[in-house]
């Protein structure tokens, strides 16, 4: 039966139903029509299925679920910046959900970093639109390529858990089309994922889960999404706002007062019953989708995922320092290993996203068997209580002082990074900087290994120790790895996809976080990340992109196809990098775009294109990139669209954000046609941004500067009057000069205006 047919047999009640949950995870079966329910489970970096999932949703729900393999959480993932293995990764859970019977995961989560305070960063990618645009696509195609779905969530601007289900994030236009929509845009249309999950928050006072504009014009219209919308856990207030928005499907269920709210609407004719019959071919179009290719519970190959999660692992940790080549380590006689983490590892953060792992690596007992040799000294050094310990910090000083090298392994405690609320600052507890300071006083050879998963505070410590790894939240197959980079059985290859700041006020949303009267007002606009720090010129603790190996890398031959190009034709690059050290290595080879010269304010950089090779040593790779127009584009709000224009713009390609090997300069030839704004209104300014309005207002000047009045009046009051003119409507110069003119001002402005907007912009 098709989906029409099967919906025009549907009862309005069922319909109603259809579009709300019928559990904490399932969505409500037909029976009587044969329409099985569809099983959906969180997400994002490994299963959290509970055995029943036709429970009601409580908070019991974070209760043990079934095992499963934990990965990397996304903020580790987006550190390989290696699209292929993310993709494993999905295609990996997804065989997962084959085995426990889950037909939809709830991830990727793809929301910006804006500040690192969010308590769900862990579980986002990144600060740059691109590159969380590309990897959630990536972990998409992964896990839909084994017939299951994948939820792209929280759609949009939830980038901070601080009152997350009443704050409005207040953001303007053009930020939203360049950040914060784009990277969800970017994703949506290189993986067509199932599903959407809309965000708890309001975006500038409307509620996401209420917002037409956002989940029909924008997500279905212009984007062309043809999944379904799913509310998060609890999101929706009104129904009937939320289905004539586009929510489809409202979780958890049931919610009887939701599916009064729908029959009441249609009775009394306050919801065309046309709109619930869509909404409900949304959702069988899921799940037939699912069910076509649905194949029997399989069980996955325990072993062979672990081996994932720790590959995963280690192309993810990224090494941050390391002085006088500390790393790798050669096997000393003896080595002290202090901090709890060592035995007891943060593999994940807190909340919805909690995997029950189908088996952990310990650090310390992977350090054991490769160092097999090596005599090891452990000490725990801290508690997770945040209290000054000074006997545990002599102890660790004493096995510090005697060995080689001192291995330090410091994580947060689990509270401080979790769903639901905010990190209070950026800070390791006391005991631990207190713990680093005091065993690199006795122990030079200090590494630290941090085990979190957003940035931490560094410098009350960073300078006095040579080498640190940053092994994010893990995953299950983090020890192993952390052992292996240690002692240079895989050369660490990680760079990391947010900047970590100096220290919390450099951020740039530090002024107006979290904001209050439940507004927070995104001030920084498009200046997010690296966009900001560079545009500010402040120093970073490490900059976006950066990570080091235990190899080097040269770039050279940046070929471009044109030095002068159309915008519609884009742009052809190549680039040499070559291993110039010893041992092989990856690199991520990273390519950014400067407008030289724009009508707004745009970044000194951004992202654009991206590379991870693989390199033996002395081996040498050509990278080819392609760029389009849409990279040389900024969105015009004054237009309502993407434009280009004419000039100069940087291609730079290098190791991280801050260190560009090489530039080439290019000239666009834009072909974007926009409309002619201009109107009785508009200032000289704007009459002089408009080419159209240029060439008038030029020839007019003209005249104005040759008129006798006008030259004395500048003179006498000593100002340059073309200046002060800028800022001034046209209309209100021609009234001043209506004496000398031939016409009435408003005739002459008349004519003006049919002329600019009669015109096409060249
Ligand atoms: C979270 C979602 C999650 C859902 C179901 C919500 O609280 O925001 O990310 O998928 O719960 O657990």
């Amino acid at each position: 039966m098709n989906i029409d047919e099967l919906v025009s047999q549907m009862t309005i009640k069922e319909k109603a139903a259809l579009c709300i949950g019928g559990s904490a995870w399932c969505t409500t079966s037909v029976r009587r029509l044969g329409i099985p329910e569809i099983i959906m489970t969180d997400g994002p970096h490994g299963l959290r299925r509970v055995e029943n999932v036709n429970e009601s949703h409580n908070i019991a729900s974070l209760k043990e679920s079934i095992p499963a393999t934990c990965f990397p959480t996304a903020s580790a993932l987006a550190a390989s910046w290696d699209v292929e293995l993310i993709k494993e990764v999905g295609e990996t859970i997804g065989e997962e959900c084959i085995a426990q019977d889950v037909d939809i995961i709830l991830g990727p989560g793809n929301n910006m970093k804006r500040t690192p305070l969010c308590g769900r960063n862990f579980e986002y990618f990144s600060e740059d639109p691109y590159l969380g645009g590309d990897l959630s696509a990536a972990f998409i195609n992964g896990v839909q390529s084994k017939g299951v779905g994948a939820t792209l969530k929280h759609f949009i601007a939830n980038n901070q858990e601080y009152k997350r289900n009443t704050m409005s994030s207040e953001v303007d236009e053009r930020t939203l089309r360049e950040i914060y929509l784009r990277t969800f845009e970017i994703a949506i249309k290189k993986s067509r994922p199932w599903a959407v999950m809309c965000s708890y928050n309001k975006l500038n006072g409307t509620y996401c889960s209420e917002s037409y504009e956002l989940l029909t014009q924008i997500l279905r219209e212009e984007w062309k999404f043809d999944g379904i919308v799913m509310s998060d856990w609890g999101a929706i207030h009104d129904r009937i706002k939320s289905l004539k928005a586009g929510v489809d499907l409202e979780m958890p269920g049931p919610k009887k007062n939701s599916f009064k709210q729908l029959m009441t609407a249609i009775r009394n004719g306050e919801l065309d019953e046309e709109i619930l019959s869509k909404t409900a071919k949304r959702i069988l179009k899921t799940i037939v989708r699912r069910y076509k290719v649905k194949e029997d519970k399989r069980d996955f190959d325990v072993n062979i995922h672990h081996s994932i999660a720790r590959k995963t692992a280690s192309e993810s940790m990224v090494l941050l320092k390391n002085e006088r080549d500390i790393l790798p380590i050669e096997k000393p006689e003896l080595i002290a290993i202090i901090g709890k983490a060592a035995k007891n590892p943060k593999i994940q953060g807190g909340g919805s996203s909690l995997v029950t792992p189908t088996n952990v690596d310990i650090p310390y007992e992977e350090i054991k068997k490769i160092a097999e040799g090596s005599k090891i000294l452990y000490e725990e050094g801290y508690t997770m209580e945040d209290e000054l310990n000074q006997e545990m910090i002599n102890r660790a000083k004493d096995v510090a002082k005697i060995a080689k090298i001192a291995l330090l392994f410091i994580a947060l405690p689990p509270n401080k990074e979790f769903e639901s609320y905010d990190r209070d600052d950026m800070h390791l507890s006391k005991q631990q900087v207190e713990l680093i300071k005091s065993v690199s006083s006795v122990q030079p050879n200090t590494v630290v290994i941090l085990n979190n998963g957003s940035p931490i505070s560094m410098k009350e410590w960073i300078d006095d120790v040579p080498g640190v790894l940053q092994a994010w939240l893990m995953g299950q197959g983090g020890g192993k790895a952390v052992a292996d980079i240690l002692f240079g059985r895989i050369n660490p290859s990680g760079k990391i996809a947010e900047t970590f700041p100096v220290k919390l006020s450099d951020n740039p949303a530090y002024i107006n976080y979290p904001g209050e009267n439940d507004r927070v007002i995104y001030g920084e606009g498009i200046f997010v990340g690296y966009r900001y720090y560079d545009k500010k010129q402040i120093d970073v603790q490490f900059p976006f992109g950066y990570g080091l190996s235990y190899t080097t890398f040269e770039y050279s031959n940046l070929k471009v196809s044109s030095s002068k190009f159309r915008d519609i034709d884009g742009l052809a690059l190549t680039v040499d990098v070559t291993n110039t050290g010893k041992m092989a290595g990856k690199e991520i080879v990273q390519l950014y775009v400067m407008d030289r010269e724009s009508k707004l304010a745009r970044p000194i950089k951004e992202l654009k294109r991206f590379a991870k090779v693989d390199l033996r040593p002395g081996e040498t790779k050509t990278i080819s990139f392609n760029l389009d127009m849409q990279d040389f584009a900024y969105y015009s709000p004054q237009h309502k669209s993407w434009v280009t224009e004419n000039g100069e713009f940087d291609i730079m390609v290098g190791k991280s954000s801050r260190e560009i090997c090489l530039t080439n300069r290019v000239n666009l030839i834009s072909t974007t046609e926009i409309s002619c704004t201009l109107n009785y209104n508009s200032t000289i300014r704007e009459w002089l941004e408009d080419e159209r309005g240029r060439e008038i207002i030029e020839n007019l000047s003209k005249n104005i500067m040759n008129n006798k009045e006008f030259q004395q009046i500048s003179k006498g009051a000593n100002i340059d009057m073309w200046k002060a003119a800028q800022d001034t409507q046209l209309i209100f110069i021609l009234k001043q000069m209506a004496w000398s003119l031939p016409l009435v001002p408003d005739m002459i402005m008349s004519r003006l205006l049919t002329q600019v907007h009669g015109r096409r912009n060249k």
